[in-house]
């Protein structure tokens, strides 16, 4: 049985004094959970010893939003994966949507890094979705496709027991337009198709499929009702706390 994770990207927001403070918060939330279920959250590098901190005894898990292909060595400004893994970090955020655009990040680049992340124990979330005019012109699956099998290239059905995806359209990041329920289903339900083909459905089956774009607690019970739909990636509701404790604690209905 696959798990659900319900997951929180702070992006580039909260000094680390106003992480350690909402992480403490959510902590005292957030002390049990379904056995099913997990809660993760990825604050900026800055903070994630402070969060570590304040998270710590809870079931909350800690997540990075980025990390460097490389072992270690002259690469001023990155963040190695020996780091995180000393910091306490289980999940790595890999190819958001913000990493691709704005920073040019393309699949072999991403595929070196899940490939880096796995080879050191870290469990990669990998994210994938279409922009607007894709999305228009018909071609969604064509494109989470390619982002799927040149982002897995060379990693193993076995790794991909530690691989999370992350279906974020690109549309729906920020904007308030989240995907219907339905819409979201029917790209997890190709994900889940496109998956099985490079895995075979017992891999295909096992894998946790998160949805992200605008959740919300009034829209994520909803979301998750869906059969192909796992756990979600939240940005904006994840920096509110009863929103974010409500989307992590969703009703299965
Ligand atoms: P929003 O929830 O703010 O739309 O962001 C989604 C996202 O990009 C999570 O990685």
């Amino acid at each position: 049985m696959r798990r659900y994770l319900m997951a929180g990207n702070w992006k580039m927001n909260l000094t680390p004094s106003e992480a350690k403070k909402f992480a403490l918060e959510l902590a005292a939330n957030i002390k049990d959970l379904d056995k099913d279920v997990d809660v993760m959250i990825a604050p900026n590098f800055a903070s994630l010893a402070y969060v570590k901190e304040a998270i710590a005894g809870t079931p909350i898990k800690l997540g990075a939003q980025n990390m460097n292909d490389n072992e270690k060595g002259a690469y001023t400004g990155e963040v190695s994966a020996d780091m995180l893994l000393d910091l306490g970090v289980e999940y790595v955020i890999l190819g958001h949507s913000e990493r691709r655009d704005i920073y040019k990040e393309d699949n072999a680049l991403i595929n070196k890094k899940v490939k880096f992340a796995l080879a050191k124990g870290l469990k990669p979330v990998l994210c994938i979705g279409e922009h607007l005019e894709e999305r228009e012109a018909g071609v969604t699956a064509d494109v989470v496709k390619k982002q799927l099998e040149e982002g897995l290239k060379d990693v193993s059905a076995a790794e991909m027991a530690n691989v999370v995806i992350a279906y974020e359209p690109v549309w729906a990041i920020g904007t308030g337009k989240t995907a219907t329920p339905e819409i979201a289903e029917a790209t997890h339900q190709d994900i889940r198709n496109i998956l099985t083909n490079l895995y075979g459905a017992e891999v295909a089956e096992n894998v946790t499929v998160q949805y992200g774009g605008s959740v919300s607690d009034a829209n994520v019970d909803n979301l998750m009702a869906q059969k192909n739909i796992d756990g979600a990636l939240v940005g904006g509701a994840s920096l509110k706390l009863a929103p974010f404790t409500k989307i992590a604690k969703f009703e299965k209905v």
